[in-house]
């Protein structure tokens, strides 16, 4: 781009620095009034591109919208643009600052309800961005992303921000396609601040990939070294034995190991001996998080930092608990100047200040005081939100020197540090201990290296124990591909009932332009052209007439390929009973066909239920390469005996037997004859007697008119159907008239070659139809839900239940819906509906109160009595739930249910938090989600026109609104 100022003379807003490569393709792309989808590595600048159109749109006099994942990253960009445009606003579930803003900030999902309800701003919007878009993978929202991006008008542009992935064109492509516009892609892997990392073992770090990117086996093995516990010379050769393959190492040694007379741990060399000697190819560390560096690593290590001037650092930690116990380690460290401490200590003094006196010293607030006094803190969910901002905004400002952190901290916030340490690299993801994936570490590596600040940035991991994670984990985790952007499209209630509602969009359609079947939808073009191709053949094609056939030659047509579906069938049925596999084989003469080969005679020997085959004797040599005579392929049809003399020529079969496997769908008759089993052994026992016994005995029966088996032992009811129809249907072939005639095949290859252009249009047609979208099943199960519990009506007119689960959109719609028309909350008073409703936004507590009060209890009972019934309701229609539904009733979902109670009466916090373990941030989340739930009933509430619910939802706002829990950000 060199001559990018001659391309953009005029932009609509300058940068106080040169813009990269890719920053001024984005920024030129958008001048010409296209959409953009930019792909680069954490801190790349991916924002100035969202800048820019801001600063467009300002320019235009229209909107941008601004959409983010994360409530934290919202508001910090709120802070951030407000500094450079004088007009923005933000929507976020619990505020809502100047509404009619030019540059709106809002969380992606304020913004799928605006769609849905049609809200005035979306005429007047020209860009939207989404950053952080490869939230789209997000199991539980990602779905949002989706309809978004479906739903928006198509006169809005597009700004797709995410993290490197492999993907983009795909994406770019699917976003475009639904659209009808082209969507430009710009990447950059080059990272302007390289990265080094780094094995940290034993006091020093070992160097294992460098700015190269390459993998660099010699640091790997000189950590290696420094980690394997010494062993007396003679006792453990295999120790020498290492080439550096993890696989050739670890399972040399473990082989060596276990197969000591000592046994399991019987090493006092190596207390994990016997562990690790059980595994071969050590994938290491398969015990839960892997070790725990020890405080004196931590201690040996920041020392380390400090001394070659590597600090601030940020260390990541996969647990809220840990985080808190590295950061005690550290107590006796001090990395603040007198004039720091001034500044940090005035700085929270007036954070607090937002707070009621008694909440200004809550235990957690202390603590935290304490290690930002000394440059040191932690970040993570437990945190409260006021204090997690303090740290925020300190860090940005070098106050801080070590920050713990767990993941989050590495999404989007632009707080970049010299150096990133992961404390170990296994997470727990919900449902296991796992490595890191290699997106994740990407992300969270990318912290390190502050552009124009430091020349590169440095990564450690941190290794402790007795060996390295492998290589071969290391090398996928440092230098392997990001995750792909993947559909995660799925139907909810709410939903369909808002697309059943809006009339805008068909369910079908939504479903049709998700990314999920944007590989599917891409053919339909290709299939379309085929329908067209083959419709033109069949119209083209002319029968010659003949008059022994022409009279019936359609309807024997159709009654062979009847004939022949039936064949098929009941062979099917009898494969799969063990009664019918039994009289299959061994012995039965069958007839057969495979593609490439002539017609011919077998005898089986047995059957292959999972590979469908039969093993058969033969008497023929047939390969690819015979060729076929012209009445190969004519329809099998001996019983019709003029038919069968005219068509059926006789078998050709040799002197000698040979054994040969067919697939099951190539017979085209299982006869009547059987061969005696002393003759099949004596054959297989290459008995020469035998041999010719049984080479007269088949040639005496090919000689034969064919008939087939009546299989009577198999009773099963579509066998037995089967069987009855394709005797009619033989009834009728024999009547046929053209079948007798000697010009038969010539008619009958006419019809046939126009029966099969016909299938195919047919099969061509079902794939382009709604029919063949994969979701419509699942959807076809959902609308006879909402109809059995009456939320539509057979028309699919949204009814008064429908309209209320439209309202709610935070997940389980239909269990509040329920909730709401039971109408027994109107018997509780605002504390205790708060309390109850509690459960729809916390889950995973550790312990459920046994008894808060009576009433409380029996609420709780009700609720769980609607999920049940709902449940069955949702098994008998097979709908698949998602497991966070599944798992409702297991998850102590009402774990907080005592604390809101007591919070909702006017407890103080520093009570309320004395009744659960639950950190005192997660207890702030539940109950402002819990606000935003208050806030659908209150809607629903006046939908139904159950004004006590409302005023009591009212009043229930207003009593958990207060203090802490609403204490405004220090962004906004
Ligand atoms: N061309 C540039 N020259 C110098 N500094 C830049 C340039 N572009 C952006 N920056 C700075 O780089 C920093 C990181 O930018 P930004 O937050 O936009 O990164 P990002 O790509 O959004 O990363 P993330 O993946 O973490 O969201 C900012 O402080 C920004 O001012
Ligand atoms: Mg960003």
């Amino acid at each position: 781009m060199e001559n990018f100022h001659e391309l953009v003379p005029r932009m609509a807003r300058e940068f106080p620095f040169e813009l990269d490569t890719f920053q001024k393709e984005a920024v030129y792309h958008l001048e010409q009034g296209d959409s953009v989808f930019v792909a680069a590595h954490t801190s790349a600048g991916k924002t100035v591109v969202a800048e820019y159109a801001i600063a467009m749109a300002q320019r235009n006099m229209t909107k941008a919208i601004y959409t983010s994942p994360i409530k934290a990253l919202s508001n910090q960009k709120f802070r951030d643009f407000k500094q450079i445009y004088d007009d923005v606003g933000i929507l976020t579930g619990d505020v809502q600052i100047n509404p009619e803003a030019s540059c709106l900030i809002m969380t992606t999902e304020i913004l799928r309800s605006m769609l849905y309800r049609g809200a005035d701003v979306i005429r007047d919007v020209e860009f939207v961005i989404f950053d952080e878009v490869h939230y789209v993978n997000d199991q539980d929202r990602g779905v949002v992303w989706e309809e978004v991006i479906i739903m928006l008008p198509e006169h809005v542009k597009f700004i797709l921000l995410s993290a490197t992935v492999p993907n983009t064109f795909e994406f770019a492509n699917w976003v475009g396609r639904t659209k009808q516009k082209n969507i430009y892609v710009i990447s950059t892997p080059k990272r302007p601040v390289p990265l080094e990392h780094s094995l940290w073992v034993k006091g020093r770090p070992y160097k294992i990939v460098g700015a190269e990117k390459k993998f660099l086996l010699d640091g790997y093995n000189a950590a290696a070294d420094a980690l394997a516990p010494k062993v007396p010379k003679g006792r453990d050769d295999a120790v020498n034995s290492r080439g550096g393959k993890d696989s050739a190492r670890g399972g040399a040694r473990g082989g060596s190991r276990g197969g000591s007379a000592n046994g399991r741990g019987g090493n006092s060399n190596n207390p994990r001996g016997g562990f690790r000697g059980g595994r071969s190819g050590g994938n290491y560390n398969s015990n839960r998080s892997g070790n725990a560096p020890s405080k004196q690593t931590f201690m040996e290590m920041i020392n380390y930092l400090k001394k070659n001037n590597l600090l601030p650092v940020t260390i990541f930690v996969f647990s809220k608990k840990k985080c808190e116990q590295y950061a005690h380690y550290l107590n006796s460290l001090d990395f603040c100047t007198a004039s720091d401490k001034n500044k940090i200590r005035v700085f929270i003094d007036k954070a607090v200040a937002r707070l009621r006196k008694e909440d200004r010293d809550l235990p957690q607030i202390i603590q935290v005081r304490e290690w930002l006094s000394r440059g040191i803190a932690v970040h993570h969910g437990g945190l409260l939100p006021i204090v997690k901002e303090v740290i925020e905004i300190l860090f940005a400002e070098s106050l801080i020197k070590v920050l713990f952190a767990t993941e989050t901290f590495a999404m989007g916030l632009n707080l970049p540090t010299r150096t990133v340490i992961f404390s170990g690299c296994r997470k727990h993801d919900g449902r296991s201990f796992r490595d890191l994936l290699p997106g994740e570490y990407t992300q969270m590596a990318g912290r390190a290296g502050r552009r124009g600040l430091d020349t590169t940035g440095t990564v450690y991991i941190m290794s402790d124990g007795t060996e390295p994670p492998t290589r071969t984990s290391l090398e996928l985790m440092l230098l392997g591909n990001p995750t792909k952007l993947q559909s995660q499209f799925r139907l909810t209630y709410n939903m369909i009932l808002n697309l059943l509602r809006v009339e805008a969009l068909k369910v079908e359609d939504m479903i049709k332009r998700s990314f999920s079947e944007n590989s599917a939808q891409l053919l339909l073009p290709e299939h379309q052209k085929s329908v067209q191709i083959n419709e033109t053949l069949l119209a083209g094609m002319v029968r010659k007439s003949c008059d022994s056939c022409d009279p019936d030659i359609d309807e024997t047509h159709d009654n062979i390929v009847k004939y022949q579906k039936l064949v098929s069938e009941e062979l099917e049925i009898a494969f799969k009973s063990s009664a019918g596999r039994k009289s299959l084989s061994p012995g039965r003469v069958i007839i057969f066909q495979e593609t490439s080969c002539p017609r011919d005679i077998a005898i089986t020997i047995n059957s292959d239920l999972k590979t469908r085959t039969f093993k058969v004797l033969v008497l023929s040599n047939y390969s690819h390469k015979t060729k076929k005579r012209s009445s190969d392929n004519t329809p099998y049809l001996p019983f019709i005996e003029s038919y069968a003399k005219n068509n059926l020529p006789p078998f050709k079969l040799k002197n000698e037997f040979k054994i040969k496997t067919i697939s099951f769908d190539c017979v085209e008759m299982v006869t009547k004859h059987i061969m005696d089993r002393a003759l099949i052994q004596g054959i297989i026992g290459r008995d020469p007697d035998i041999i010719k016994a049984g080479i007269t005995w088949i040639n005496d029966i090919a000689q034969k008119k064919m008939v087939s088996a009546r299989l009577d032992k198999i009773k099963e009811v579509g066998f037995l159907q089967a069987h009855e129809e394709k005797l009619n249907t033989m009834e009728k072939l024999r009547d046929s008239k053209s079948a007798r005639s000697k010009s038969f095949l010539a008619a009958y290859k006419e019809v046939h070659e126009e029966y099969l252009i016909k299938c195919k249009i047919e099969s061509l047609k079902s794939m382009i139809s709604d029919q063949n979208l994969e979701l419509l099943p699942d959807y076809e199960q959902r609308i006879e839900v909402l109809q059995e519990l009456n939320y539509v009506d057979p028309n699919l007119n949204v009814l008064l239940k429908g309209r209320v689960a439209c309202e709610v959109n935070a997940g389980f719609e239909l269990i509040l819906t329920e909730l709401i028309l039971e109408n027994f909350l109107g018997d509780y008073e605002p504390e205790e509906i708060v309390a109850l409703l509690s459960c729809f936004v916390f889950d995973n507590g550790s312990d459920e109160p046994e008894f808060v009060t009576p009433r409380l209890d029996s609420g709780k009972a009700r609720i769980l009595g609607i999920v049940n019934r709902l449940n069955g309701i949702f098994n008998s229609h097979q709908i698949l739930q998602t497991q966070e539904e599944i798992e409702f009733a297991d998850r102590k979902r009402f774990g907080l249910m005592e604390v809101v109670y007591e919070w909702a009466k006017g407890l103080p916090f520093k009570s309320v938090i004395g009744l659960t373990d639950i950190q005192e941030g997660v207890v702030v989340r539940v109950i402002t989600r819990l606000d935003e739930i208050c806030r659908e009933v209150k809607n629903a509430a006046r939908i139904i026109g159950d004004t006590t619910l409302h005023d009591k939802m009212d009043e229930a706002q207003t009593k958990i609104k207060r203090d802490i829990v609403f204490c405004a950000s220090l962004y906004l």
